[in-house]
């Protein structure tokens, strides 16, 4: 009788090691992944389709053709760079009504090329590129030959985009593919009202 209560409880005591031994074991497929702050929502090796292949490179002095570009990247989901210059435009700078202005000195300037601010991104990775800037004089302002002058856009897709008192944007097209002329320019677009950007998309890269 004694043996075999002694049996049992020996049989008992195996079970318990057993199973809290077993207790401390990992799964061996679950990944060592930390679970902090730094932890990324999306597997590193998710692929990213919507913005790995395009970015919106824009200049902005009063604000409107930032907001049509921050309405592009929704539609497009694609990077963003502003392009910022390395002065400043004040509201005098920006009085065309004054003939001495700095931004009409600068537009009258055929050898002008305001300096840009910071670094300039490196466009290798992008297929397509949205070029995004206001019309100053009919044309794009000159900080936008600087960029255009930096690169070589060969076998991009250049997709042009404004905002303008109500001028087109045909002459800045024409400019745009003189200085990249392995460029594919496509058709630009005046932006009045973000949701052009459906059919101008569809109608360029459809
Ligand atoms: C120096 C200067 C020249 C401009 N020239 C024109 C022009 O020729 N035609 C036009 O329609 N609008 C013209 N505009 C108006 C701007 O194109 C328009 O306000 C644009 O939306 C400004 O964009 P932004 O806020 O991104 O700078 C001019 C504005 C400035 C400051």
């Amino acid at each position: 009788m004694k043996r075999t209560l002694l049996s049992l409880l020996l049989a008992a005591a195996c079970l318990c090691v057993f199973l809290f031994a077993g207790c401390g074991e990992r799964a061996p497929d679950v990944p060592d992944t930390p679970d902090g702050p730094d932890t990324p929502a999306v597997e590193p090796d998710a692929p990213d389709i919507s913005s790995e292949a395009s970015i919106i490179v824009y200049f902005s002095a009063t604000g409107n053709t930032e907001r049509a570009a921050n309405a592009l990247r929704e539609y497009t989901g694609a990077a963003l760079y502003e392009i910022v210059p390395a002065e400043p435009y004040t509201e005098d700078d920006l009085n065309y009504r004054d003939d001495d202005c700095r931004a009409n000195r600068e537009q009258n300037d055929p050898d002008c090329r305001p300096a840009i601010a910071g670094e300039t991104p490196g466009l290798a990775e992008y297929e397509v590129i949205y070029l995004g800037f206001p019309i100053w004089h009919g044309r794009m302002p000159k900080i936008m030959f600087t960029f255009l002058e930096l690169y070589d856009l060969a076998g991009k897709t250049v997709m042009p985009f404004c905002t303008s008192g109500g001028s087109g944007i045909s002459s800045a097209v024409r400019e745009i593919a003189g200085l990249q002329p392995s460029a594919q320019v496509k058709e630009g677009l005046r932006v009045t009202d973000y949701a052009q950007f459906t059919g101008w998309l569809e109608e360029q890269l459809g």
